[in-house]
């Protein structure tokens, strides 16, 4: 088994003012040496925090990650920004599909893949966020559906450094509810084999996350399962003790 440094990401949604950046700087100092040995930290802000929480991040080994991205790097699509902004302005990764986009604004699985094209194209890592409903799994489907985001949403040349994956399944996203290590498990080994078998070998590197609920309570369980590469974490993100002791648990 491959070993693949984890990465504990925070995903602060519609959340954060300028002054939400001391939880950035608090992070970047509960950021001991030991923490950097064993897991990389990134912070996605909102978008017109991310200058500025770059600017922050400089020197603390904190990433600092766009939440959406357009397809286009510029033109007239009025309130959009591009996967080459958040890169001029210092970030270097962008999530795109997370379920959020995908149920408020209709995102499908081809303009995913082609937002993550754009993250790619511009420098930048894409992390490309999966899961099923709370319907699809009671009706057995969450294996399929899984299977099919990310055979459509991952573009063709993903690598390790380019393609982050996370697992967030829709019914456990601020719920406070979670799957069983074995539900957990189970995903992400079926993410793992998808990813082998169109990207090669290779693809044993790319990291999977899980994502939904992910707190200092359960981080350590959550962590420990098999091909779990790291959380993409959102509430738990925005106060720096929370989103440290999830880090821990590495
Ligand atoms: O992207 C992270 C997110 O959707 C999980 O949110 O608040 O359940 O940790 P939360």
């Amino acid at each position: 088994v491959m070993s693949v440094r984890p990465l504990v990401a925070g995903n602060w949604k519609m959340n954060g003012s300028r002054s939400a950046l001391k939880e950035l700087s608090a992070m970047a100092e509960g950021y001991d040496a030991g923490l950097k040995a064993k897991v990389d930290l990134m912070i996605c802000p909102p978008a017109p925090l991310v200058f500025l929480a770059a600017a922050a991040a400089i020197g603390t080994r904190i990433a600092i990650g766009g939440q959406d991205c357009h397809t286009e790097a510029s033109g007239a699509f009025t309130g959009e920004v591009s996967a080459e902004m958040l890169a001029d302005s210092g970030a270097g990764a962008v999530i795109v599909g997370h379920s959020e986009r995908r149920q408020y604004f209709k995102e499908s699985d081809a303009l995913v893949a082609a937002k993550a094209a754009a993250a790619i194209r511009a420098g930048l890592a894409a992390i490309v966020c999966v899961g099923e409903t709370r319907e699809e799994r009671e009706a057995g489907k969450a294996l399929s559906v899984v299977g099919r985001q990310v055979a459509r949403s991952v573009p063709e040349d993903a690598t390790p450094e380019t393609i982050i994956v996370a697992y967030e399944p829709v019914w456990a996203i601020g719920t406070g509810l979670t799957p069983t290590a074995a539900d957990v498990a189970e995903v992400h080994a079926l993410i793992r084999k998808k990813l082998v078998s169109r990207h090669g070998k290779q693809a044993a590197g790319i990291r999977i996350l899980y994502g939904g609920s992910v707190k200092p309570a359960n981080a350590k369980e959550l962590m420990a399962v098999e091909n779990v590469d790291g959380a993409l974490v959102g509430g738990a993100s925005l106060k720096a003790a929370d989103f440290l002791a999830i880090a821990a648990a590495y």
